[in-house]
């Protein structure tokens, strides 16, 4: 057998872990180097030059030839991450270094010019292109670099993925002259969307291939309940559209090697969660003992059904259960939640903004892990339970559909069960599947049953690390 060309992909993305992250979009795109890595692919990850980013990476080196992108002055430097990752920072102090976050300012309002940010992240992937066969952008923050590409006559096959379509980069038409596109691109075919300039949209109508995170999503996206208004724009490019399921990180996600577990443990180890148990109960203030812990590790936002969660809450209660919640986001919700933690004292624990450590203690000692999304991409927080024996309960969409095997007599029968998944994020739907995890969990041996058989499960990156590699090198060929 001969060897395949090892192809080099240059990785566009607005966010990547351990340097910048809000969501799991940063886990995937911190997690696609190493995964290809075996697939023959050589990654390198442009990314935004954030304050956070330029103190990482230390020592750099500057690209030579790239000194402004659409009149603004930049830099792009080379550097190494400590594992190896290569990557390439788009330094442009007139766009990035700002106290904050990565999309908006420290009060969480967006970023005015957000637009100019991330079209001078795109046409910059655009011109580093020419050292790469192939260029993989990461939501509408990087899909602009399709359109830069396909207008500069296509000769670099990109490949757009959609973690999210809920984010769409939608902008006043006002901004299309100062993009520095050919007439041409203010089209169906270009960036044209509703008399404004859609970029995720934009990214969609100018990749030479689309992929979302999960199959189920992929033909979610099809319909109007999901598509956001881009429903048209998948049904337009469907033979393009393809499901690649997330995978996830194994070195990061792993119980018995876990270094923010106090007790690490395995499938024939359960007992130990215990130890983690008691210091999830420790950090959020809840009452010791042995009945069901549920936890929910969130963005607070509709998307993830937690006005519904707040709705179920005293029921959880009222059966004996009790809860850790950690997120940031929405004010309103975490209002109403600090409402509903001061109803039930003891019971509900609460711990809101971002804290990777205690995100990881909490799928090593919580019991189940809430998931009542309205709708999910993919979903990593599922994931990281089913591996760690924290048994995920979720809405039958998206990726959690893909992921999660309902505990239902067939199912328990067989073996196959990993979790509970309701039908939708409503009242009714999760307070009958917040009641059916409590029967199940007082029944010891068929609990720990599901929690090994969900700690067994593969959902680690190879698969989906390969069906990458093969639709780059279809495209390459093309
Ligand atoms: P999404 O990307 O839509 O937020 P995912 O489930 O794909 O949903 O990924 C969420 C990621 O962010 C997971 O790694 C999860 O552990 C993490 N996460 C979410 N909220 C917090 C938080 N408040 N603190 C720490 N980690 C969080
Ligand atoms: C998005 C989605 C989530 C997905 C993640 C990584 O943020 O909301 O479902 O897991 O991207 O692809």
């Amino acid at each position: 057998m001969t060897r395949a060309k090892t192809l080099k992909v240059l990785s566009v993305a607005s966010e990547m872990v351990p340097l910048v992250k809000t969501g799991g979009l940063a886990d995937v795109v911190g997690a696609l180097p190493a995964a290809l890595a075996g697939q023959g692919v050589e990654m390198t990850t442009l990314l935004p030059g954030y304050p956070a980013v330029m103190a990482a990476i230390g020592k750099a080196k500057k690209v030579p030839g790239i000194d402004q992108v659409l009149g603004e002055p930049v830099r792009v430097l080379s550097a190494k991450w400590a594992d190896g990752r290569k990557l390439l920072v788009l330094d442009a102090p007139g766009l990035f270094t700002r106290e904050g976050g990565p999309y908006g300012d420290p009060n969480g309002a967006d970023w005015h010019d957000n637009w100019r940010r991330f079209a001078v992240l795109g046409k910059a992937a655009e011109m580093l292109a020419g050292k790469f066969d192939l260029v993989h952008t990461h939501d509408w923050q990087a899909a602009m670099a399709c359109v830069y590409l396909r207008y500069a006559g296509g000769q670099v096959p990109s490949v757009l993925t959609i973690h999210n379509m809920a984010f769409q980069g939608f902008f006043g038409g006002e901004i299309f002259g100062r993009l520095g596109l050919p007439d041409s691109a203010w089209s169906l075919d270009g960036v044209e969307f509703h008399g404004g300039v859609g970029m995720l949209k934009g990214g969609m109508a100018c990749a030479d291939a689309i992929t979302t995170v999960s199959p189920t999503y992929a033909r979610e996206i099809h319909t109007a309940k999901f598509g956001m208004g881009l429903d048209g724009v998948v049904r337009a490019r469907s033979n393009v559209v393809h499901g690649v399921l997330n995978g996830i990180d194994r070195a990061e996600w792993n119980p018995a090697t876990d270094r923010h577990l106090p007790a690490t443990y395995d499938t024939k180890s359960l007992a130990k969660r215990k130890a983690n148990k008691r210091a999830v109960e420790q950090a959020f203030e809840l009452d010791r003992g042995d009945g069901p812990l549920f936890v929910m590790v969130s963005r607070l936002t509709w998307q993830k059904g937690v006005d519904v969660l707040l709705e179920v809450i005293d029921h959880l209660v009222g059966l004996g259960g009790r809860l850790a919640l950690l997120g940031a986001g929405d004010v309103a919700l975490e209002q109403e939640l600090v409402l509903a933690a001061q109803r039930h004292p003891g019971r509900v624990g609460l711990n809101f903004g971002y804290s990777e450590p205690l995100s990881h203690l909490m799928q090593g000692g919580g019991d189940a892990i809430l998931i009542p999304s309205r709708f999910e991409p993919c979903g990593l927080t599922q994931l990281y339970g089913l591996a760690y024996g924290c048994v995920p309960i979720v809405t039958r969409t998206g990726g959690l559909a893909d992921t999660v095997i309902d505990a239902n007599p067939a199912a328990m029968a067989s073996g196959t069960a990993t979790g509970i998944v309701l039908g939708e994020a409503t009242y009714d739907d999760l307070s009958l599947a917040i009641t059916r995890a409590i029967r199940l969990f007082e029944d010891r041996p068929a609990w720990s049953k599901v929690q090994r058989t969900g700690m067994r499960a593969d959902f680690g990156w190879e698969a989906s690390a390969a069906e990458y590699a093969a639709l780059y090198r279809r495209l390459v060929a093309a």
